[in-house]
């Protein structure tokens, strides 16, 4: 698997920041609630003519710029994402005509909160043998149109933007992706955390931002969920990285949804918080968008340097989990 190097790195964020007071003034609740039980201190929300393919556009954008490559060497797009632009065409075709890279096959990719892992581990499945030497994988999201903005439960949790990873084939390197480890459970009651109610379903074709078809979640389940899958995507994906232990991994860059989830599972690993990236206190959850913002959020920190060992992992609904560990 060596030798699918991460190149390059980047976010596209909404400029609109919304802070835990300015929610204060829509639903019953307070800055210090929302901090202390989730660790979230402002997001960014989209502005009404904005997407996820924009969003994913201008992360590709930052990304290929930090590669020094052009859109043309681009061979593959996956757009994780949950809040596609719509149903048809796919994301990934909006980004590709967005960027202008008219060489690539484009798809999208729906695995929650794990979908940018879940997009690692395909298009590193698809180098080089089916002819992709440079991919682009995106985890985007506009989620503020899947809220029910009077639901205090969840609106105040989930947010918009994404980032964007560009995976270059380098068969002469011995770093790249060293493994992945990807993880679902249909069998969870889709009530736990699912766009809701059943009309998403009947009818696909319902508008976005309906209260009829909201995010709704049974937090305190997601929460032990997300307490036991985080431990299990590192170690799964560490099982599979030939020689590398939980000792050799320098930082680990985890689905940012709740900061006692992340508290919790260090715990469980028998490792300190501080080895763990966090910024959910500046974007929220963003689903498939938290993995990618804060590798590149911790990669412009220069906390990742060349020979780096670093493990992504994300969970979410599904329900799915998903590990990854690069040698940077
Ligand atoms: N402001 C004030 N009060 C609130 C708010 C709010 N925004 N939201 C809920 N409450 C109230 C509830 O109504 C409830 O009141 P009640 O006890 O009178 O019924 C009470 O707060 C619940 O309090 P707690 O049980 O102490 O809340 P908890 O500590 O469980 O925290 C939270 C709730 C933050 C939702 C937590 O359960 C959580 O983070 N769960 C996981 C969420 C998650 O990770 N989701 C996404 C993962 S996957 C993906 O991203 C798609």
């Amino acid at each position: 698997m060596k030798g699918n190097r991460i190149i390059g790195t980047g976010m596209g964020l909404p400029a609109r920041v919304v802070t835990n007071d300015d929610l204060a003034k829509i639903v019953d609740t307070t800055d210090e609630w929302i901090f202390s039980r989730t660790g979230i201190r402002e997001r960014r929300i989209a502005e009404d003519h904005e997407t996820t393919s924009d969003f994913g556009a201008l992360g590709a954008t930052n990304a290929m710029e930090m590669a020094g490559i052009g859109p043309e060497e681009i061979d593959l797009i996956i757009v994780a994402t949950l809040s596609p632009d719509r149903l048809l065409p796919s994301t990934a075709c909006l980004v590709q005509g967005k960027i202008g890279a008219k060489n690539a096959a484009c798809f999208d990719l729906e695995a929650a909160c794990s979908g940018f892992v879940y997009g690692l581990a395909v298009a590193n499945g698809m180098m080089p043998d089916l002819g992709v030497k440079t991919a682009l994988v995106i985890g985007a999201e506009t989620l503020s149109r899947v809220l029910d903005w009077t639901d205090r439960n969840t609106c105040v949790l989930f947010a918009d933007g994404g980032g964007a990873a560009i995976l270059r084939h380098d068969g002469d390197r011995e770093s790249g992706l060293l493994s992945t480890y990807l993880k679902a459970d249909g069998s969870a009651p889709p009530p736990w955390l699912a766009v809701e109610p059943g009309v998403a379903d009947l009818n696909p074709l319902s508008e976005y931002g309906s209260k009829d078809f909201a995010i709704r979640m049974e937090g305190k389940e997601v929460f032990k969920f997300g307490v036991r899958a985080l431990p299990d995507a590192i170690n799964g994906a560490l099982e599979r990285a030939e020689g590398v232990t939980l000792d050799d991994v320098k930082l680990i860059l985890p689905h940012q949804a709740n900061v006692r989830i992340i508290e919790a599972a260090a715990k469980n690993l028998g490792i300190p918080k501080e080895r763990f990236f966090i910024n959910l206190d500046k974007y929220g959850n963003t689903s498939a968008g938290t993995v990618p913002i804060a590798l590149d959020d911790a990669n412009r920190q220069g906390l990742i340097q060349e020979g780096d060992v670093i493990a992504l992992a994300g969970f979410g609904a599904g329900l799915t989990w998903a590990g990854a560990i690069v040698r940077w």
